[in-house]
C-alpha cells in the first residue's frame, strides 16, 4: 500500500482511502466501477461507486490536476454550471513502488448525458440544435464571469434535460483560465474553436452513422456562433434613446428576464443637455426563473424547468381565482396540491428515470397532447397515469445507466 498518498479535498470522505489507489485506474476491478455513459477523453476516466454516490476519477499530471481542481472550485463557488470537484490525490505508487499518475476526482453529475448518448438514442431531429443552444448559453455565462475555456467542445460538455431544452455543464476545465474580464479577441477565439470542434465531432458522428444524413454539420457549427453573438449582445450591448422614452429601461430589463437573466447592475448615462439616455447592463446573473421558483417553493431546478413550473403556478392561480392572494401562499398550495401529488403518482421504480421537475414537465406536455386528441380537459391525475403507461415505461433510466452495457459506455480513445 502506498504510504505517502496525499489527498487534497475541501471535505474529504474517508471512504476515499478504501479505493485501490495502488492500482492503475485502467485495471480497477469492475466491483468498484459504475457503468455509466462517458464521453470521449484524452485521459483515463472511470466512474466509481463511493458512499452511496458516484465519483468520476481522472488520471492526469499532478500540476494539471491541482490547476483544474482550483478552477472547478472557483466555478462552483460562483455557481456556473460545471462538475463539482471533490479532490486531488497524489503520491500514488503500485505494489512495486512504481510511481502512478495523480488523479482529479469530481462528483458524477446526476442525470447528465454525454452528447454521444443523446445521439445514440432515437431523439427528435432538432436535438443537435437544442444542444447547440445550451452550449451557447453556457459559453456566454462563462465569458461573462471572465472564464476563458480554451477547449470548448461537445465532449467537454455534459447535458441535462431542462424542460423541452437542454442545460449544458462544463466538465473539462483543464485548458481554462479565469480573468477579471475577457477581451473580444479571447471570446472570439473560444467561439471559433468551439465551432471547429463541434463540426469535427458531428462529422465523426455522421461517419459512424449516428447522425441523420440531412444534418448540415457546418450549419450547426455556424448556428453556435450566431446564437452566442445574439445572446452576448442582448446581454451586454449599450442602448441609446430619447429621454422621453424612459419606458425602454424597464423594457430592457424585462427582455433580459425573459432570456433568463437578472440585471444586477444597469449603467444609465445621459448626455449633457439631457435629451438622450444610454443604458448598458454591467452585471447580469443567469437563473432568473429558477431563483424565483426557489424563493416561492423551495424547489431547486434548472432554468427552463422553473419557467415551466412557474407557468403552471400562474394558471393554477388563475384557475383557483386567487390573483389577490399572497404569491407565497398560492405557491405553497400549488406545491402540496399539484406538484407533489403528481410526482408521487409516478410509481417509485419509474420515478428515478428523470428528475422530478422534468417528470412534471413531461406530464404537463402529455396532458396537453391527450387533451387535444380527446377534445376535453384531461385532469392531471388522469394524465399522470396515462403518461406512466404510455411514455415513461419505455424510457431508459437516465439517473443511472441509460440501458447501455458497460462496454458501450467505454469510449476511450
Ligand atoms: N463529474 C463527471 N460527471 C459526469 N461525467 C463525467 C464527469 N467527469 C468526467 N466525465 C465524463 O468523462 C469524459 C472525459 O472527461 P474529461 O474531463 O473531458 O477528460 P479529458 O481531460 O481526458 O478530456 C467526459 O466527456 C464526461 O463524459
Ligand atoms: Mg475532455
Amino acid at each position: 500500500m502506498a504510504h505517502n498518498l496525499q489527498i487534497t479535498a475541501a471535505s474529504p470522505d474517508p471512504a476515499l482511502l478504501d479505493l485501490p489507489w495502488d492500482v492503475p485506474l485502467e485495471q480497477w476491478p469492475s466491483s468498484v466501477l459504475a457503468a455509466l455513459p462517458r464521453g470521449i477523453s484524452r485521459h483515463i476516466v472511470r466512474f466509481v461507486k463511493m458512499s452511496g454516490g458516484v465519483i468520476a476519477v481522472k488520471e492526469i499530471g499532478e500540476s494539471v490536476a491541482y490547476r483544474e481542481y482550483e478552477l472547478l472550485r472557483q466555478l462552483s463557488r460562483i455557481s456556473v454550471p460545471s462538475v463539482e470537484p471533490v479532490g486531488v490525490i497524489t503520491g500514488r505508487q503500485d505494489a512495486n513502488g512504481e510511481r502512478l499518475e495523480a488523479v482529479l476526482i469530481t462528483k458524477h453529475l446526476q442525470f447528465s448525458l454525454p452528447y454521444r448518448s443523446l445521439f445514440s438514442q432515437t431523439l427528435r431531429p432538432d436535438t443537435a440544435t437544442r444542444l447547440i443552444d445550451a452550449l451557447a448559453v453556457l459559453l456566454v455565462r462563462l465569458h461573462l464571469i471572465g472564464f476563458y475555456w480554451g477547449d470548448v467542445s461537445l465532449s467537454n460538455t455534459l447535458f441535462r434535460r431542462d424542460a423541452e431544452t437542454f442545460a449544458a455543464y462544463l466538465v473539462d476545465a483543464e485548458t481554462g483560465d479565469l480573468h477579471p474580464q475577457l477581451t473580444d479577441g479571447q471570446r472570439n477565439y473560444d467561439v471559433d474553436l468551439a465551432r471547429t470542434n463541434i463540426i469535427g465531432e458531428l462529422m465523426d458522428l455522421a461517419a459512424g452513422d449516428f447522425l441523420d444524413e440531412d444534418v448540415d454539420t457546418i450549419a450547426i457549427g455556424d448556428a453556435l456562433v450566431d446564437r452566442y453573438n445574439e445572446l452576448w449582445s442582448a446581454l451586454t450591448d449599450e442602448e441609446s434613446f430619447d429621454s422621453e422614452d424612459r419606458w425602454r429601461v424597464a423594457a430592457r430589463i424585462e427582455r433580459l428576464n425573459h432570456l433568463g437573466f437578472d440585471v444586477g447592475e444597469l449603467e444609465i448615462t445621459t448626455d449633457i443637455d439631457g435629451t438622450s439616455v444610454q443604458i448598458q447592463p454591467k452585471v447580469v446573473d443567469a437563473g432568473h426563473h429558477s431563483r424565483r421558483l426557489l424563493r416561492l417553493t423551495g424547489l431547486d431546478v434548472q432554468e427552463n424547468q422553473a419557467r415551466r413550473l412557474l407557468n403552471d403556478l400562474d394558471s393554477y392561480r388563475a384557475a383557483t381565482d386567487r390573483q389577490n392572494d399572497e404569491e407565497e401562499f398560492v405557491a405553497h398550495d400549488w406545491l402540496s396540491g399539484v406538484f407533489e401529488p403528481t410526482v408521487r403518482a409516478v410509481p417509485r421504480d419509474q420515478r428515478r428515470k428523470l428528475e422530478p421537475a422534468q417528470l412534471f414537465h413531461e406530464v404537463l406536455d402529455h396532458r396537453w397532447f391527450i387533451s387535444e386528441k380527446q377534445g376535453r380537459d384531461v385532469p392531471l391525475s388522469e394524465a399522470v397515469a396515462s403518461y406512466v403507461d404510455n411514455v415513461l415505461r419505455d424510457r431508459p433510466d437516465e439517473m443511472a445507466i441509460l440501458g447501455l452495457p458497460p462496454e458501450s459506455a467505454d469510449q476511450q480513445e
